[in-house]
This record gives structure tokens, C-alpha cells and sequence, in this order.
């Protein structure tokens, strides 16, 4: 039980640091939440701020989930439950430090709660979690972005593929390839924390399907219009 609070306390303090709103700041003066989208996120300050913060904005976000993951481990593996396996407990670990750390990252309690979108968090946690579905995630993230050079879309086509992708590399490959209980329990948990992510990540993308279902969506590369 202490292994799992203080990894959920530190990985939402963590996932709290808005690597958007320090670097917009910091090379524009200006808080990202302000300009263009609005979003705490990459894409925004990319867009509103430049390239060289955009960049920083993406290492800071990947870098504060990996941290969020290491600590969880060593916490489970030094005060996690004896009875259960170390693998076990490095996965469970991963899983509540990517979450915790992307719930910090949605709701920020050093910016006033409101941050960004949750994809570049989650999609840190995925690789920790496991590099096939990690791979599938990432490729159908690219492949709707260069053909939609919509980022939106790609985020939200990847939040679907994430759950779908968990359960068919957790069922039909590792399940089948040794059925066990244990690994049944571990393909419906992994499936069920997949869903709940995805969904999260598409539900923060409410206005950005709006704008794509009215053909409004900012493109990437797109020229700016006068007063953006
Ligand atoms: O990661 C967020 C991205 O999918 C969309 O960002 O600023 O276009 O709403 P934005």
C-alpha cells in the first residue's frame, strides 16, 4: 500500500510540471494556454511559440513520465508486496505511475489544473509497458498524420489503436502462446487500463473533433491566417 501511494503522489506531482506553459514562457513571455489552441501541449507551443520550445516541450513530457516510472519501480521493488512476482509488480508499477503521471499532466496543480492533452504521456508510458504496442501506436499515429497532417487526428486514431493493439498482442500472442490464468487476469487489466487512457485522450480531443468534423482542423505546415 506505501509502494502505491508514494508512486501515484510523485508521478502526479511530476506529471504537474507543465513542460508547455515553463517553455512558452520562457522563450515567448507568453503562457501557451493563451495563444492558439489553448492546449498545454506540444503541438500548441510548436505552433505558438516556435520550434526549439515545441522540442524541449516533448522531451520534458516523455522525460517526466519516465522518471514518474522509475521511481514507481524502485518503490514496488523495494516496498511492493512479497507474494507478488517482480514482474508483476514492474508492470503494475509502470501502469500507475503513466497514469498518475498523466492525470498531473491533465490537471496540473502548479498551473491551475488545467494542462494538456495527455498524448505524449501516455504515449511514454506504452513504451515502458511494452515496445510491440508501442510500435503499432506509434505507426498508426504517423501514418494519419502525414495523410490528415492533422496532429489532433493522429493523437485520436492512436488513443483507438492503443486498446485494440494491447489486446491483441496480450491475447493472441501471449496468451495463447501460454495460456494461464495469471496471464488472462494480465490481458484483461492491461486491456481495461488501455481503454480507460484511450478514452481519456479522446475525450480531451472534444473540440478538435468538433473542428475536424467541420472541416476546420489547423493542419500542420498549413499557413497561419491574419490574428492567429
Ligand atoms: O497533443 C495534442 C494534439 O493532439 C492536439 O493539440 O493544440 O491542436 O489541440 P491542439
Amino acid at each position: 500500500a506505501l509502494a502505491f501511494v508514494l508512486t501515484a503522489a510523485a508521478a502526479y506531482l511530476l506529471g504537474s510540471i507543465s513542460s508547455a506553459v515553463i517553455f512558452s514562457r520562457l522563450f515567448t513571455g507568453k503562457d501557451v494556454r493563451t495563444q492558439g489552441s489553448g492546449n498545454a501541449g506540444m503541438t500548441n507551443v510548436l505552433r505558438s511559440s516556435g520550434k526549439l520550445p515545441g522540442i524541449l516541450t516533448a522531451v520534458g513530457d516523455v522525460a517526466k513520465v519516465a522518471i514518474a516510472i522509475v521511481i514507481g519501480r524502485l518503490l514496488f521493488e523495494y516496498l511492493g508486496a512479497a507474494d507478488v512476482s517482480m514482474d508483476t509488480r514492474m508492470l503494475y508499477a509502470t501502469y500507475l505511475a503513466g497514469f498518475c503521471c498523466t492525470m498531473g499532466h491533465l490537471f496540473p496543480c502548479y498551473f491551475g489544473f488545467k494542462g494538456g492533452k495527455g498524448v505524449l504521456t501516455t504515449a511514454g508510458m506504452i513504451l515502458f509497458v511494452d515496445w510491440r504496442i508501442f510500435l503499432i501506436v506509434v505507426a498508426v499515429f504517423v501514418v494519419v498524420l502525414v495523410l490528415s497532417r492533422m496532429v489532433s487526428l493522429a493523437s485520436v486514431s492512436a488513443a483507438v489503436a492503443y486498446p485494440l493493439a494491447t489486446f491483441s498482442m496480450t491475447y493472441f500472442l501471449d496468451y495463447f502462446s501460454a495460456p494461464t490464468h495469471a496471464n488472462f487476469t494480465m490481458v484483461v487489466i492491461t486491456t481495461t487500463i488501455a481503454l480507460v487512457m484511450g478514452v481519456i485522450v479522446i475525450a480531451k480531443h472534444r473540440t478538435n473533433l468538433v473542428r475536424i468534423f467541420r472541416g476546420e482542423e489547423k493542419q500542420i505546415g498549413a499557413k497561419k491566417k491574419e490574428g492567429e
